[in-house]
Order: structure tokens, then C-alpha cells, then sequence
């Protein structure tokens, strides 16, 4: 029998959910979201998480909880773009409250980057891997070797006197209406960034990029080798799942 482990990525406006077949490393059918509650606090997204977990009844074993914070020894640390609630939560005892179901809680890009890295554009990849995530902020996941470097907050490094989130993310593009080039042209200097301080052998770019990436990337130049993320939008709840069948949550519940 196949294990199918809910994913589930919270985001700045979305929460998405997904089952996830780790042995086959995919997503079993489409993703299914809703938009994140406002104010985003554990008490407002609880009821929303469970009600997208039941519209997926055929999950077995724990669950991965994809974040987009800091997340140290169980508790998420900052809270960027989510209700300031959060900062101290413990979200997989929130999860287990929730839906009776061990839970693993990681941070959203951490998450994405392992889908990629493991079954992805990072597949076999050794050397440095930057992944970076263009949505409500900027997630940033680095590799060695493919041993994951976690809770890197690369989309706080302070870029044109501001936080280089509100200066390059998704958001940013559509709140100001910028077009393709534009943004291309904010990225590319985030990337220059990145690639002064950090020197990677491989940027993977996940969000909104990496859904038109043959049309924009002739504009992207950067000097290490850019690739666009293979899932997508699926990214965070795939590695979410992994993730938690890694940490051994893949079986019946181990309560
Ligand atoms: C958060 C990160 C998160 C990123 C993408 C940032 O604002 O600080 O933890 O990974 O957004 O969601």
C-alpha cells in the first residue's frame, strides 16, 4: 500500500493542500486551497485547514505543515507575512489538536526547496543550491551537497533600504502593477546580490517565475546557473509530505 501523507503550504493569502504519494514522490490529483484568514492567527487558520483536510479523506499516516517562518525546535520564530500570533506557536501540536494526526512543521521555502532538491531541478545536484520562492515574500533555501542549510531568511537582506521582499517579490509586482521586464529587472539585482555574498552554483526559482520561466528567463543574467523549480505552486505541499515521511510520520499515527 501506498502512502498518501497530506501536504499542506500556508501562505501569505493562500492556504494549499494536497495528498502527497511519498513513495511515488507526487501529488495525487489537483491541489486544492483556500484564502488564508485574516487576521491570520492559529485560531482563525485552524477551522480552514480542517476544512480542506476533509475534502481530502483518503490521507493516511502524520502530516507536513509548510510555514512561512522561522521555525526552531517546533515553534515558529518570526511572522513576516502572517498574524503575529503565530510567533511561539507550535504548530504540529496545533495540527495534531486539529486533526488528530501527527505533524511535521517546517518552513514553507525549506519545504520547497527538499521537493525540488530531491525529486526536482536540484535532482543529483551537487555544489551550492540557492532556491528561492517569488510569492507574498521571498523564501530562500539553501543546499550543500543537498543537505539542507535551514531557516535562512534571504528575503530580509536589506536591498535599496528596504527588506528585499517588498522590493522583489510576487506581491510587489502586482501591487504596483509592474510588468515582466520591470520586476525581471528588480530580481536581477536581488540575484546580483546574492551572488556577491554567497556565490551558488545553482539558483532554482519557484513562484510565479518559474510558471513562465521560458518567456522571462532570457531576461534574467546572472552569473551561476538559473533554473526554474520543477513543481511549481506544488513545491511547498510536496515537500511539506516528504519532509514528514522523513521524519518517520508516513504510518498510522504514532501518538
Ligand atoms: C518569511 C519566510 C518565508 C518567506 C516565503 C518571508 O516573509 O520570513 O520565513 O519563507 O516569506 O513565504
Amino acid at each position: 500500500m501506498s502512502h498518501k501523507l497530506l501536504g499542506i503550504d500556508v501562505g501569505g493569502s493562500f492556504i494549499k493542500a494536497g495528498l502527497v504519494d511519498v513513495d511515488a514522490g507526487l501529488v495525487v490529483g489537483e491541489l486544492i486551497s483556500a484564502p488564508t484568514p485574516q487576521p491570520s492567527s492559529p485560531e482563525a487558520m485552524m477551522p480552514t485547514i480542517a476544512a480542506l483536510a476533509a475534502r481530502l479523506p483518503e490521507a493516511t499516516g502524520g502530516v507536513g505543515l509548510a510555514f512561512p517562518a522561522v521555525v526552531k525546535n517546533g515553534r515558529a520564530r518570526t511572522a513576516a507575512n502572517v498574524d503575529h500570533a503565530w510567533i511561539g506557536a507550535d504548530g504540529a501540536a496545533l495540527i495534531r489538536r486539529t486533526l488528530n494526526r501527527d505533524a511535521l512543521f517546517l518552513n514553507d521555502a525549506d519545504a520547497a526547496g527538499l521537493a525540488e532538491m530531491r525529486l526536482g531541478a536540484g535532482r543529483g545536484v551537487s555544489g551550492s543550491v540557492i532556491m528561492l520562492t517569488f510569492g507574498t515574500g521571498i523564501g530562500s533555501a539553501l543546499f550543500v551537497d543537498g543537505r539542507l542549510f535551514p531557516n535562512t531568511e534571504l528575503g530580509h537582506m536589506e536591498l535599496k533600504g528596504m527588506d528585499s521582499e517588498k522590493y522583489a517579490s510576487a506581491h510587489v509586482k502586482a501591487a504596483l502593477d509592474l510588468d515582466w521586464r520591470a520586476w525581471m529587472d528588480r530580481v536581477n539585482e536581488y540575484l546580483d546580490r546574492m551572488q556577491a555574498l554567497l556565490w551558488p552554483d545553482l539558483f532554482i526559482l519557484g513562484g510565479a517565475i518559474s510558471e513562465r520561466f521560458a518567456d522571462f528567463a532570457p531576461l534574467l543574467h546572472c552569473e551561476a546557473e538559473v533554473r526554474a523549480a520543477h513543481f511549481g505552486n506544488q513545491a511547498g505541499v510536496l515537500g511539506a509530505a516528504l519532509a514528514a515521511a522523513e521524519a518517520g510520520l508516513g504510518g498510522p499515527m504514532t501518538l
